[in-house]
């Protein structure tokens, strides 16, 4: 039991730069005596002590400003900063190193019994006023924005804004490797073509690259299909792409093309 306090109070330190030493979040921490007052409603709710629960439950919304339903699953080192206004559902499943600021709800959208909170899995975070609401999955390592409004799974590793949510970094860098992979194909430099460029007519061209993908790969099939039907149109290779067929357009532009 104390080595699971110790480390809730080293998550503190890990995820709040205002922590300033172990007493002061033992004592002026709501958020961790609001998780460890679940620990034991979990507890008696699992004994099927469903009133004490409840009472237990009630008694940390009163103290914190928390309410966690005793039915609620949460992880290790769950870390809720501030935390005030927080609303966490009955079938909410909580996984490892999430943190939720003042204001989330982890909530429902339907009166049906059985599951209808969210699942966060290892690593959220969840920014103060956002509401996640439904029983869908949020991905290991997401992070919903503040005052986001998420009715949808979310992709691990994803960043959602808004009302309502928007994804607005890929979940991981499969498309960066898409535009890297088809840039190669055609002779492109496409250092610095990334989602996150500020730069529109890089993001154009981004959107371009992604386009090109799509379109060889559905060309692809197609050569595959025609194979399986005996034809041998898509043995021919295509031509490269060289560097002195644009030495033209680049002397037009008044630019020397590459030695
Ligand atoms: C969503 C969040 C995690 C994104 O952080 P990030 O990955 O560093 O992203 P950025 O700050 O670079 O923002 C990326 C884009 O999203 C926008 N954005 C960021 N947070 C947003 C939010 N909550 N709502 C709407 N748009 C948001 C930015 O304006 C930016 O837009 P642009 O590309 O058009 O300029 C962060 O902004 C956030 O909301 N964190 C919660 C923090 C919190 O609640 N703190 C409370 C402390 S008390």
């Amino acid at each position: 039991m104390f080595e699971r306090v110790r480390e809730d109070i080293q998550s503190v330190f890990h995820r709040d730069p205002a922590a300033r030493n172990a007493f002061e979040v033992l004592t002026c921490y709501p958020g961790l005596h609001a998780v460890w007052l679940h620990r034991l409603a979990h507890g008696l709710w699992g004994f099927g002590w469903k009133w004490l629960a409840r009472l237990v439950s009630n008694f940390s919304r009163w103290l914190t400003g928390i309410e966690i339903h005793p039915g609620a699953k949460i992880g290790r080192r769950f870390f809720i900063d501030h935390g005030m206004g927080i609303v966490i559902g009955e079938t909410a499943e909580i996984g490892n190193d999430v943190t939720l600021y003042q204001g989330v709800t982890l909530g429902g959208t339907s009166w049906n019994k059985g599951k209808r909170h969210p699942t966060l899995d290892d690593g959220v975070v969840v920014g103060a006023g956002a509401k996640v609401l439904g029983p869908f999955i949020v991905g290991a390592g997401a992070k919903i924005g503040s005052n986001a409004v998420v009715t949808k799974e979310v992709p691990p590793g994803a960043t959602v804004v808004g009302i309502p949510g928007r994804i607005i970094v890929k979940s991981d860098d499969e498309q960066e490797a898409k535009r890297q992979a088809i840039a190669e194909k055609f002779g492109f430099d496409a250092y610095g073509v990334s989602q996150d460029m500020p730069d529109p007519v890089a993001r154009a061209i981004g959107q371009l690259l992604d386009h090109l993908h799509s379109v060889d790969d559905r060309l692809e099939g197609m050569c595959s299909a025609l194979k399986a039907l005996g034809s041998d149109y898509c043995a021919k290779e295509l031509p490269a792409l060289r560097d002195e067929d644009f030495a033209e357009v680049k002397d037009a532009a008044g630019d020397k093309p590459a030695a």
